[in-house]
């Protein structure tokens, strides 16, 4: 018979029909009472055995292990489900060693180990409920962008450029490390490498989204991104997913205008198809809050802190006024911040976290950064020091998106290039679409673990990627 997913039998309250669920013990009481779960959902189908079923097979019924089970779904005698299975066939898949197993703990396991059990973690109601999460979200990203047009464009992830200019990559090469061919100036001499030049992962996928927009209009990238940024802070990964749309013809406000649409849309898909997981989520978050002490605590939970984002409009600033704020704050004043405060700097997590969480308690776009702080390409203002870049502050993670209207005039680009010393010939490519046919465009980046992280709650982005890379762990 073919399986049927346990998700779907709790959802019907059909009863007296046969099924075929296959999935892992969760626990086994009583030598009756299995509780299966198929990660199909949140909960587990409990599945009652006989009492005079095979010694040899009760004993291996232990949490971990793998069974196929044919039954009748029923109407449960017992409290806590509407069904149950009533087996009359049970096959041991895979025996679990109950005495190794690590999930086997009578405590809740902390994250921080099961991080270290990567392999097993998905198994736990936690991180059932994260990767479901980040499922819909992956998919809602997609159904967006379709719905509006967009092209979905798959830019490199081998590239020769530093989109950022900050020179946080890691070099892709075939060349023997310990004896490289070198040049006649006994510099290593990449022509020899397996592209013939120095290459790199890609840390950005948006001058090649540049060249799309250049014809479709409307296009997004959505891929790994890698930077060998040294840290080892909870919001950084050194492989992460980016989403980053961009649009020949919009400008600023019109990018900031998307950017707040498409998160907002990302809340409501989660709130209308993830609500059990959500739910969980949500607990679990005031069972960790109860652990703190009161001020510290938030004061919404996780369901009406996504409500709230949903129905509100974001905040909206400029650079000069975050500062300011920040300036005559009383964290400033009480000399609460660990870094300084002056128009120039680029604003630390706590700059921006004050902003959010105290100050707005909203998501704040902020708009006309210092030129100096950003990249090249950014579209720069007519007061000369400052460029149209847009950062989205999130509460509880400070930076989820950035962002910006672009420099599509080409000597202002080109001048901006010379003074950063970024050379021309390697991005002749990317100056051609400021020659033939250039037209005012924007887009920006959202953090898609940033973005998870938001929406389930979790405090540590290694918890919301599936095998989390960060410096000195590529472990699995
Ligand atoms: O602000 P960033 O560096 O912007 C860009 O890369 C632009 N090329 C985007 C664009 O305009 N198309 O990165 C965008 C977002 C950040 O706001 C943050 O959410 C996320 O990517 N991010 C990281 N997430 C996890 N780990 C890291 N090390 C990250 N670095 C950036
Ligand atoms: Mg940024």
């Amino acid at each position: 018979m073919a399986r049927t997913k346990i998700k779907d039998i709790l959802a019907s309250e059909k009863t007296d029909y046969p099924v075929t669920v296959k999935g892992w013990v969760r626990s086994f009481r009583n030598n009756q009472f299995i509780a299966l779960n198929d990660g199909s959902c949140m909960g587990n189908i409990q599945v009652v055995i006989d009492l005079d079923t095979d010694a040899e097979l009760v004993k291996n019924i232990t949490t971990g292990a793998s069974l196929s089970i044919n039954g009748q779904v029923v109407a449960s005698q017992g409290k806590g489900q509407k069904v149950e299975i009533k087996a009359t066939d049970v096959e041991l898949l895979g025996a679990c060693d109950a005495e190794k197993y690590p999930l086997q703990l009578k405590n809740r396991p902390s994250l921080e180990y099961l991080r270290e059990i990567a392999h097993l973690r998905f198994r736990t109601n936690t991180f059932g409920a994260v990767f479901r999460v980040r499922h819909s979200l992956a998919f809602a990203i997609h159904k967006f962008f379709n719905d509006k047009g967009f092209v979905y464009l798959h830019t490199p992830i081998v590239t020769a450029s530093d989109a950022e200019g900050a020179g946080e990559m890691f070099r892709v090469t075939t060349l023997p490390f310990d004896n490289p061919p070198r040049d006649e100036n006994g510099a290593i001499n990449f022509k020899e490498d397996f592209f013939g030049r120095s290459t790199n992962l890609t840390v950005s996928g948006q001058l090649e989204a540049e060249l799309g927009a250049m014809a479709f209009s409307e296009v997004y990238t959505f891929g790994p991104t890698f930077r060998a940024e040294n840290s080892n802070t909870a919001r950084h990964l050194a492989e992460f997913w980016m989403i980053e749309p961009e649009v020949a013809f919009n400008d600023i406000v019109d990018n900031m205008d998307l950017a707040e649409e498409f998160i907002q849309y990302l809340i409501k898909y989660v709130l209308d198809n993830n609500r059990e997981d959500l739910d969980f989520l949500a607990q679990r978050l005031v069972d960790e809050e109860k652990q703190k002490p009161q001020n510290e605590r938030s004061e919404m939970g996780l369901v009406e802190k996504l409500e709230f984002v949903l129905n509100n409009k974001f905040e909206r600033i400029t650079y000069t006024e975050a500062i300011d704020i920040l300036l005559q704050s009383p964290a400033y004043k009480k000399k609460k911040f660990q870094y300084e405060v002056s128009w120039g700097i680029d604003m630390q997590s706590e700059h921006e976290r004050y902003l959010v969480e105290k100050h707005f308690k909203k998501p704040v776009i902020v708009t006309n950064y210092p030129k100096d702080i950003k990249a090249f390409y950014m579209r720069q203002n007519d007061d000369g020091k400052t460029v149209a870049a847009m950062d989205i502050l999130a509460p509880g993670i400070g930076e989820i998106v950035g962002g910006s209207q672009r420099e599509e005039r080409l000597e202002k680009l080109q001048q901006r290039m010379a003074e950063m010393h970024i050379p021309e010939e390697e991005l002749y490519w990317y100056l051609d679409t400021r020659r033939f046919g250039t037209v005012p465009h924007a887009g920006f980046g959202l953090g898609f673990e940033r973005m998870v992280l938001f929406v389930t709650g979790m405090t540590n982005i290694r918890d919301v990627i599936p095998f989390p890379r960060t410096p000195k762990n590529a472990e699995f």
